[in-house]
């Protein structure tokens, strides 16, 4: 059955890794995504059939969005949700776009005198870790191609998602230690969901009943 909640919902979908499964998972809920969905360059999409309105944002400021009511749903990465602590309610666990996050590095690596560096685009993510772990390391922010790092002498090691390992691999270096699993969530804006309670439900509810079939 078509998707169609009783007042308009403004969704937050993170354009790259989680894109496509997001959407295939929206289709399989009933949404009738329009065939540009998926290739537009466009940033809003309305789809007035199901009450939606999709905001095409970058992963990391889904959360934001979601923080400030300008959208009321949002489908995040459980990293980015660590890593931004907003105030969200996260309301499941989509189960997809599985991976981990992980501590890598090159296969020699030792520890040596110093305080030793981590390069990531998980900075609190990273510090967490570390200070449970007992030990003092440098975190350094990088924003992409992280992996560069311990192959350039930035820092000996690594925090950062692993999926397939290809990238690892590609690049000389091995996962060390596994920090969590990571899947997609879906989020709420703390307002939308008490005064757009019904149309939040509903759409928990679709996204629900699909997470548990698959
Ligand atoms: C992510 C992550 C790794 C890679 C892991 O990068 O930061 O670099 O994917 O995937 P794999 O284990 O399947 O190789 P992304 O493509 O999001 O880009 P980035 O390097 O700009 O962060």
């Amino acid at each position: 059955m078509a998707v169609k909640t009783e007042e308009k919902l403004v969704i937050a979908m993170p354009k790259g890794r989680i894109f496509e499964e997001a959407a295939e998972l929206l289709r399989k809920a009933g949404v009738s995504l329009p065939p540009e969905f998926d290739d537009s360059r466009k940033l809003i999409v309305p789809v007035p059939e199901a009450n939606l309105e999709f905001i095409l944002a970058k992963p990391t400021d889904v959360p934001t969005y979601v923080e400030y009511g300008v959208a009321d749903i949002g489908v995040v990465g459980k990293d980015v949700l660590l890593e931004e602590g907003r105030d969200v309610y996260e309301l499941l666990d989509l189960k997809i776009s599985r991976c981990r996050l992980a501590v890598a590095g090159l296969p020699d690596w030792k520890p040596s005198g110093g305080t030793p560096r981590v390069a990531t685009k998980y900075p609190r993510v990273a510090s967490k870790y570390f200070r449970e772990q007992g030990q003092q390391v440098e975190v350094i922010k990088l924003n992409g191609s992280i992996e560069l790092a311990p192959l350039i002498g930035l820092a000996e090691r690594i925090v950062d998602i692993v999926s397939t390992g290809r990238t690892l691999k590609e690049n000389g270096l091995v996962e060390l230690e596994e920090i969590m699993p990571i899947t997609t969530r879906l989020i709420a804006n703390r307002v939308s969901y008490r005064m757009k309670s019904e149309a939040v439900d509903y759409i928990y509810e679709k996204f629900a009943s699909i997470v548990e079939e698959s």
